[in-house]
């Protein structure tokens, strides 16, 4: 089907030797065509960047996160099946895109890709949006149009924010995922549907369950499979990676020529939380190109600029005492300052501790005891 080489090449783990032998090599730009004397060297550097780097050429996908790469390769095998699967993450961490990529690197990618945001469409629209309606003079509907999943037939329907699905449409979709037929009322009847089904939630849809606001069988339905995607400030290097990409990105779409970030602005992004993941700082970068016009971006440019990342460790040094400080401290909080626990917890002989401390400049805790004749607040 058409589309569907291209597709994988976007996200291309399992096939670097195959691309090699073409000669090409994937750089943020895209693909390459190498000279022949080039592609020597190329092999060594593409194996590098394939073990760090997502090519993006058409899914947009970007990252060099091991987990999300993970969570990618796993999205390769998963497009050969038809299993449902269920996309897990907070806001803007790029649900839709591996849903889209999913769809792109299927058999389906040459038919429709439908997305619906179920929380966003008023309930009493939801049920005609997603199964489709009959014409009925009573209620005023003058023409039978298709629902969203009847539109998606042959392709992949992605159910967006699948927890604001009201209880009664729950029911009818689980209905529609055990017979996989569209039943309306009036002249067509029954229309068998053949639709992959993509979830997506930021929700823990187990709590939803224990709450009994999520039916249980449809969870296992739409659940065949889980992905969960990291958040932005989880992921190693992203939040500068995709700083660089945006900025070439919308430097090119807005005619700014080459555009840089400066150090300041650098560690302000990596400092940030990006609460609202990759859409936050999409936004922000595109925000600072249209205002800025000097060529290099500052973290004022970026409104980061009271950000505090000051502090941002960048030696290999300064990370791992930063590590250590934060191991021993929980391990001593965990053992009430017990030198001889915390030594077996972490692994480390006494006098190793006690050499680990002073380098760090941590004193023995003072060991919390509850004082004598009291059990706690509660035995007063
Ligand atoms: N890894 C990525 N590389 C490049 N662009 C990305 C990446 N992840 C997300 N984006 C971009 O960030 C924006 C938000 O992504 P997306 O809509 O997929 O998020 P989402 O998880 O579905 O969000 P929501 O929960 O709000 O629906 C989009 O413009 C998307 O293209
Ligand atoms: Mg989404």
């Amino acid at each position: 089907m058409n589309g569907v080489n291209d597709t994988r090449r976007s996200l291309l783990i399992a096939e670097d030797d195959a691309v090699l032998q073409k000669g090409r090599r994937w750089t943020f730009d895209g693909y390459q065509t190498l000279a022949a004397a080039d592609q020597e060297d190329a092999q060594q550097e593409y194996r590098r960047l394939s073990a760090t780097h997502q090519p993006d050429a058409l899914a947009g996908l970007i990252t060099r996160d091991p987990e999300l790469l993970r969570i990618c390769r796993m999205v390769e095998k998963l497009a050969a099946s038809d299993a449902t699967v269920l996309i897990r993450g907070e806001s803007g961490t790029g649900k839709e895109v591996l849903g889209r990529a999913l769809h792109g690197m299927s058999q389906r990618a040459a038919n429709k890709f439908v997305a619906i945001n179920c929380a966003a469409v008023p309930d009493n629209l939801l049920d005609s949006e997603l199964f489709g309606c009959e014409r009925n003079a009573s209620t005023g509907v003058s023409k039978a149009r298709p629902g969203k999943i009847e539109l998606a037939h042959g392709g992949t329907l992605l159910l967006d924010q699948i927890d604001g699905l009201p209880r009664v449409l729950q029911d009818k979709l689980l209905r529609f995922l055990k017979d996989r037929v569209i039943e309306l009322a009036g002249a067509r009847g029954k229309t068998p549907v053949d639709v992959r089904v993509i979830c997506a939630t930021h929700h823990d849809m187990k709590a939803l369950i224990a709450q009994k606001r999520f039916c249980e069988e449809l969870y296992r339905r739409v659940a065949e499979v889980v992905l969960d995607v990291p958040p932005l400030r989880g992921r190693s290097g992203d939040a500068a990676l995709l700083a660089h990409v945006f900025l070439r990105r919308f430097a090119a779409e807005y005619n700014r020529g080459p555009m840089t970030l400066g150090s300041d602005a650098l560690s302000a992004i990596e400092a940030h939380g990006w609460p609202g993941n990759v859409r936050e700082l999409l936004n922000c970068i595109k925000c600072a190109v249209i205002t800025t016009s000097a060529r290099e971006v500052t973290a004022a440019d970026l409104g980061l600029d009271k950000m505090t990342h000051a502090d941002v460790a960048f030696s290999l040094r300064e990370v791992r005492d930063d590590a250590e400080r934060r191991a021993v401290l929980s391990v001593l909080s965990r053992v009430n300052g017990n030198i001889a626990k915390a030594s077996k917890l972490l692994g480390v002989s006494r006098p190793t501790l006690y050499d680990l401390m002073h380098r760090l400049g941590l004193k023995p805790q003072p060991r919390f005891e509850m004082p004598s004749g009291r059990q706690g607040l509660g035995s007063r």
